[in-house]
Formats: C-alpha cells, structure tokens, sequence
C-alpha cells in the first residue's frame, strides 16, 4: 500500500449528516487501517459556533455510532481515538465570506506548524450545492487554496454531488472551479465509485480473457442496471423535490456504472486513460429528444401506504403530501430510461436503467443478459424453458457476482433448470469491502483521480439528462403513481416489457427456483 504525505483535511460542512456519517468514520477507519499519515489534522467548518472540544466530542460521537468497524456496537479503539483528538480542530465561519477563509487560513498555518501536516491541504466540500461556488472562490482569494500542478505542497479539493443541476449549471461550476484550481486539484466525488463492487467490473471485464470476445451486441440482449430503494423521500422532500431520481441517481451513479460496462480497453488502467474511455461511452449515447421522452423515459411518484422495508414496516403518507414538496410537483421518485450506444460495439442494443425510492428492496446491480440459445434442439424432449444465460453483478446487498447457466436436472428425463454460480465477496475474500468514502479520501490523500469524475465527464452525463428533464417540463404525461413497496409504475414494466423482455426481479418471480452452486 502507497503511504499518503502529511495532510490536513478540512470538512466544510462539519455539522452536515455526510459527515457524521460518513467522513469522519472515515477518517477514524483509515486511522484503524494505519493508513493516514502520522501527521495529520482534520478541521472541521461550518457556521454554527463550536470550540474544538466541542467539534472533537461530536467526531468521537459520530465515530462510534458510525464507523464500519464498530456498528454502533463495539466500543471504539482508545489507542486510536488519543491519537486522532489531539489532531481534530474546529473553524466557525460563513461559506459566502472571505474573510472566515482568512481566519481558516490562519488555523491551517497553525496546524502546520504543530502536527507538521507540511502546507498539504485536503479540502472537502460536503455542503449544500448552492454554497459550493462561494467557497471554491474563497478558497483562492484568501490563500487556502493556490494553484499549482501536482508541486508539494499540494491543495486539492473534493466537491460532493451534485456537480449540478444541468449542463449549463455545471458548466459554470467548472469554470468557477478553473479559475481558481488546475483541472489536477479537482476531484468531483460520486460515492459509487469508491464501492470494491463497481471497481471490480473493469477486473471482470478485462481481467479475465473469457468476457471480451461476447461483451459485444452480438452475444448480449440488453444490459440491466437496477438501483432501488426502500426508504422514501419523506424525511428530505424539501432537497429532493428540486432534484428527483434521474438527477439524484441515474446523471452521476448510474451513469457511471454504465460507463464500466460498455466503455472499450483502457490504454492504461490511469486516470486519464479510464476517463478518457467513460467519456466516449457518454458521447456514442443516441440523445433522447424532448419528443420523445415518453417513448424512452418513465417517471413515477410513490403512492400513500404501508411497507416493509425488510427490517420493519414502514408508513407513508405519499411523496405529494410530504413536507417540502410543492402543490403538483411533477418530480419523479422513480425513473427508468432505454439507452442506446450507438457504436460499433453495442449498436441497436439497448441498455435499461431504473431507480426509484420507497421500492421492493435495496438493491443495485448489473444483470448482463446474454442471446437465448437456439430451443428447438430441446423443444422435442424437454418442456421446460431454456433460460437466457444471466451474469449478474451485485453492487450490493451481498456484493458478488452469479453467473445464471441451464443445467440438465439429474435422472432419466431431459429436464433442464437454471443454475447459479455464485461467488460472494465475503466468502471469497473473508474480508468486508470498505466503506466507499474510505477509499477515495485515501486517494485524494495519494493524488489519485481515477475513481473521481473528471470536468467534461460530468457535462456529458449532463448532456444526456437535459432533453429528458427538458421533455418532461412539457410532456402531457405526468409521473405514475406507484404502490409503494412496489418495483416501480407500471410503465416501467411496459418499457421493458414491450420490448419483450422482462425486468429481472420481476422475471425471477414465480421461476422455477434456481439452483445456487457456490464455487
Ligand atoms: C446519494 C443520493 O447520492 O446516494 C441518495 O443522493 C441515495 O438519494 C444514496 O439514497 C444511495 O447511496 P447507497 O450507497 O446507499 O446506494
């Protein structure tokens, strides 16, 4: 494992949820991997005012109920906690005035000097969007941050999503971020590429010699990513309802996703040669024009009602009537689109996304269904169907992958049934993965973009989602209620299914039960 250089990482944001659950049990995980550098400082910034006693009771609070390796249940590592305390700093100011930066400044100075973080800075923007262009400009005038490429000592900063509302919103998000920083000092976050999951598809797909000769249209039907939801949008109807699913989930994470799938070789697994890949996947998408939009998007609204959301029941009063939520609002709570890639690879082959909130599970994976083999050879005999082959990549839950074969059901007729090989990451590696945001501020720590979005990948994601959002300002149709708890509207299944295809899920329901095989 590289080592990271001396660094002092400041959260703004502080107070923020991403925060406590998941930034500072980052840092105290990478902490417990020995992976931080021995000299380190974490300042928090928001606006609320909080002595660094304070802040540092918070970050103990947030760790133990938050950190992967102690789920709320384990008492945290004592050793670790003395260490990081005496590094852990708070900074009160306004985002949308230079001079709190000037005070920031001052305190990084001093950091420096007493636990020798060198002048290295890691700035975290983990607040809400609209103040992201207000601190990126502070941050140069004040002097926290300089532009320089890749000298030490080195400032970069890590933007959260959403990059954006739109193409020309983060278009001018980039600029604000280039004129103050070099493209080598931004690094836009999307949380999903951090998951061992989402990095594993490029090992699958061009670690093993057996997939690159079918990963073709030729040999796939169609390409399924599914990233559902249980829990609704109740609790943070006044965010989402200015954003809804396509925007939240599918311009960024899905997207993404979809990028490893289809993208070509890299030249090199770097962060440029990756990125340069992704973007090409994005620029072959065959744009969805406004006129279209109810011929390859659907977007729906979960309906009032009663779920389980595995664990336990779960009431809604329908996502119109949440707090926050404008009289009539048409944002969509689920969205699902029909991509195609128009190149040489995957021409006339279409990709299904879908995401939603309040649905049946949790649940984010890929399912590769490749061409259904010729029947007739067992037509005579056997009466049962002959499944299509599935490669299903689990994102999560239980991170893995099944591989879905026929198999000849033992005894003297010719029956056939669908077989899984599995294999489970726990299993395999007798280790958990990471929690995502581990791994990248590790990264950042070491320079490395390639799991981060670089600027024309993001307003190419854009381009795509613009005519649809676009569309559905002016389509007569309206989002489709939904029961929640639910697989979505039903215009999600006729999507697909006039397609003559099946969403996975739905397709496994009522199957023969399929055999697991673990490897
Ligand atoms: C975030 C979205 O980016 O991802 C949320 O804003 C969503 O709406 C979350 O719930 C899902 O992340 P994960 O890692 O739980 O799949």
């Amino acid at each position: 494992m590289p080592s990271a250089a001396p660094c002092a990482l400041v959260i703004f944001g502080a107070s923020g949820d991403l925060s406590k659950l998941k930034l500072v049990p980052a840092v105290y995980e990478l902490a417990r991997e020995k992976l931080l550098p021995p000299d380190f400082a974490l300042i928090g910034y928001a606006r609320t005012a909080m002595t660094d006693d304070e802040y540092r009771k918070d970050c103990r609070k947030a760790i133990e109920e938050n950190a992967r390796s102690l789920k709320g249940k384990k008492p945290i590592d004592e050793s670790i906690w003395k260490y990081l305390e005496q590094r852990i700093f708070y900074c009160a100011g306004q985002y949308d005035q230079v001079e709190s930066f000037t005070t920031l400044n001052q305190k990084l100075t001093q950091v420096d000097k007493s636990c020798n973080t060198a002048g290295n800075r890691l700035f975290y923007i983990s607040t809400p969007p609209n103040v992201f262009e207000p601190i990126i400009s502070n941050l140069g005038k004040s002097g926290c941050a300089v532009r320089h490429a890749n000298k030490s000592p080195y400032h970069r900063v890590i933007i959260e999503k959403p990059f954006g509302k739109d193409g020309a919103s983060a278009r001018q998000l980039n600029a604000t971020c280039l004129a103050t920083l070099g493209e080598e000092q931004v690094y836009r976050i999307d949380h999903y590429l951090g998951k061992e999951t989402v990095q594993n598809l490029m090992v699958l797909r061009f670690a093993n010699s057996i997939f690159e000769p079918i990963w073709n249209y030729k040999y796939i039907d169609h390409v399924q990513i599914t990233v559902s939801e249980t829990v609704n949008a109740d609790d943070r109807a006044g965010y989402y309802d200015n954003s809804g699913a396509t925007r939240d989930m599918i311009q960024n994470h899905i997207f993404q996703i979809m990028a490893l799938v289809a993208m070509e070789p890299p030249s090199a697994l770097d962060a440029q040669a990756i990125r340069d890949e992704k973007v090409k996947v994005y620029r072959s998408i065959r744009p969805i024009r406004q006129n279209q939009v109810d011929q390859f998007a659907v977007r729906g609204q979960y309906d009032a009602g009663r779920y389980n959301d595995g664990k336990k029941d779960i009431e809604t009063s329908g996502y119109l009537k949440a707090k926050g939520v404008k009289e009539g609002s048409r944002t969509e709570t689920f969205s699902a689109i029909k991509v195609f890639i128009d190149n040489w690879r995957w021409s006339g082959m279409p990709f299904y996304i879908r995401t939603g909130k309040a649905l049946n599970k949790k649940l984010s994976e890929v399912v590769v269904r490749f061409r259904s083999p010729p029947t007739t050879l067992f037509q005579k005999q056997c009466e049962a169907p002959v499944f299509p082959n599935d490669l299903v990549i689990k994102i999560a839950p239980d991170e893995g992958i099944d591989w879905r074969l026929n198999g000849k059901v033992p005894g003297g007729t010719l029956n056939i049934q669908s077989v899984a090989l599995d294999f489970f990451y726990k299993s395999a590696f007798h280790k958990e993965p990471p929690e995502a945001y581990e791994r990248l501020i590790f990264d950042c720590m070491l320079g490395d973009q390639t799991l981060f979005i670089r600027g024309d990948e993001v307003e190419a994601a854009w381009n795509i989602i613009d005519p649809i959002e676009l569309g559905w300002l002016e389509s007569k149709l309206p989002p489709q209620q939904y029961v929640p708890g639910s697989w979505g509207p039903q215009r999600s299944m006729d999507l697909i299914e006039l397609d003559g295809r099946r969403w996975f899920q739905t397709d496994q329901a009522g199957a023969d039960p399929i055999i697991a095989c673990s490897l």
